[in-house]
């Protein structure tokens, strides 16, 4: 019997595990590759504190590993200062030395030896039903080395590994790397994080499709008329150059995020919302998917991007990308998503709105606004606290008939349960160590997409300069037209 979502089976933050809680979790030894990274110092460790002190997780320690020659006490330290930087849940001193306490740090130059050691070291603090958690924060031509790693180390069985995006830099690479793979890694034990997943937000687009009857029926090429994923960031490469400057945005966030996103906004309702159900409908989307055009692509690099450290003086990697994706089934044929995403944007944003084909209008007096503010819209914001909105046209008071825009919101920091919101890599690290494969992303599933974007990836349109601070090159414009890019929004989310 496959795994099932299990959001209701968590227990609630803060709680201890009780006994009616289903499933007790095996104590994990947590190995964290990549342990000095940006994302280990944003989300992972941060991420791990909190869920060891909201007693979600079972008894844990973690070893740290990368590069860095640092001593378990070095790693500590760096570790504190994310946390206190970064975690969205403060520690007390005593919730930082019970979760210090079980960090330690082999530097990779120590070999797998060492790092074999440490692991069953770590072990023999919990007892013996111990499980492995591997999580690969690296770089994607640093996989295979870790993955062999693992392998001399003998740290295989019992052992779940969970791997970051991007899998792969094309198809070609893709499949070399879960060839490599399955060869010590059997599938159940392989889980290809894509954080967007594990977003309450992504999660609450299934929700609102399939446990309603009102919009399931208008889901489709005759009620919409296009979907725009579009997640501008206003922050720039942060010392990410290394890893930024061979992979660009279309690897970083398109192929990856963007595209798993659409899938839940496209694919057809599953037969249950476990794993293989879930992600069939998904790789559905994916193989339905027409070849991307590089016509239909508009690349952009904020000026002063090759003057970063780091940034090749002549470097083509984009900084930005715009594009129009078509979906050739029943449900979307001719029913375009465009999708938008770079950093140093004029606003740090991440919405899915979808647009609603318009009304006839002559019925409606001339002058009287109707369609005068764009299609109505339904709009879902990906933020960790996740909003939705549905605007409309409404009357505006008063004599005659002048319409205006208004709309309808809703954001769960309403509901009770805002405080439970888990942030997506605290969840998704739960359910790795569950087993549960229902967020993360298939071989099958990523290998369609790099097949869909191979004209792209060939020959890419070149680079066009956009302003730090604005939407983009103006090429974006016609890229879309006659249609118009939602953001900016016209009116701010109500509070
Ligand atoms: C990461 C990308 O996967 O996602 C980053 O590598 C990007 O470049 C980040 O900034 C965005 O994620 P979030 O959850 O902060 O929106």
């Amino acid at each position: 019997m496959p795994d099932r979502i299990q959001t209701i089976a968590y227990p609630a933050p803060g709680s201890r595990p009780s006994r009616r809680d289903p499933d007790p979790l095996a104590p994990h030894v947590i190995v964290l590759f990549g342990a000095t990274g940006d994302l280990a110092k944003r989300k992972l460790l941060p991420g791990l504190a909190y869920l060891q002190q909201s007693r979600f997780t079972p008894d844990v320690r973690i070893i740290g590993t990368a590069t860095e020659e640092l001593t378990s006490e070095e790693f500590r330290a760096r570790a504190r200062e994310a946390v206190e930087t970064f975690g969205m849940h403060k520690l007390t001193d005593e919730q930082w030395s019970q979760f210090s306490e079980t960090l330690d740090y082999v530097p990779v130059t120590a070999g797998p030896e060492a790092l074999a050691t440490a692991v069953k070291a770590a072990e023999g603090h919990l007892g013996p039903d111990v499980r492995r958690l591997h999580y690969l924060s690296v770089p994607p031509k640093a996989a295979q080395s870790v993955i062999a790693m693992l392998r001399d180390a003998d740290l295989v069985d019992r052992a779940r590994v969970v791997m970051e995006k991007p899998f792969g830099d094309d198809l070609a690479s893709a499949i070399k790397l879960n060839d490599f793979v399955h060869e010590t890694f059997d599938e159940s034990q392989i889980f290809r994080i894509d954080h967007f997943l594990g977003k309450e937000a992504a999660l609450n687009i299934l929700a609102f499709r399939f446990a309603n009857g009102l919009f399931e029926p208008i889901w489709n090429r005759n009620f919409i008329d296009h979907v725009q994923i579009d997640i501008p960031e206003s922050l720039g490469l942060d010392q990410r150059a290394t890893f930024y400057e061979p992979t660009g945005a279309f690897k970083d966030m398109v192929v990856t995020h963007l595209m798993q996103v659409m899938s839940f906004v496209a694919m057809e309702p599953p037969t249950a919302l476990e794993p293989r159900a879930i992600s069939e409908e998904k790789n559905k989307v994916f193989r339905s998917m027409l070849p991307i055009s590089p016509t239909d692509v508009v690349r952009g690099q904020y000026s002063g991007y090759r003057n970063e450290e780091g940034v090749a003086p002549d470097s083509d990697t984009e900084t930005f990308i715009a594009l129009r994706v078509e979906i050739d089934n029943w449900r979307w044929a001719g029913t375009p998503f465009f999708l938008r995403t770079g950093k140093k944007m004029a606003e740090g944003q991440r919405i899915i709105s979808i647009a609603f084909k318009e009304a006839p209008k002559t019925m409606f007096p001339s002058g009287s606004g109707v369609g005068s503010e764009g299609p109505d819209h339904l709009t879902f914001d990906l933020a960790d606290s996740s909003r939705v909105s549905l605007s409309f046209y409404g009357k505006r008071p008063g004599p005659g008939m002048r319409l205006e825009k208004l709309s309808m919101q809703f954001s769960t920091q309403e509901t009770e349960s805002a405080g439970d919101v888990l942030e997506a890599y605290e969840r998704l690290i739960l359910d790795a160590m569950r087993g549960d494969h229902t967020l993360f992303t298939t071989a099958e599933g990523i290998e369609s997409l790099w097949d869909r974007s191979s004209h792209l990836l060939e020959d890419p349109p070149p680079v066009k300069p956009y302003q730090p601070g604005t939407w983009g090159p103006n090429a974006i414009h016609q890229l879309i037209a006659p249609r118009a890019w939602r953001l900016p929004f016209e009116r701010e989310w109500r509070e």
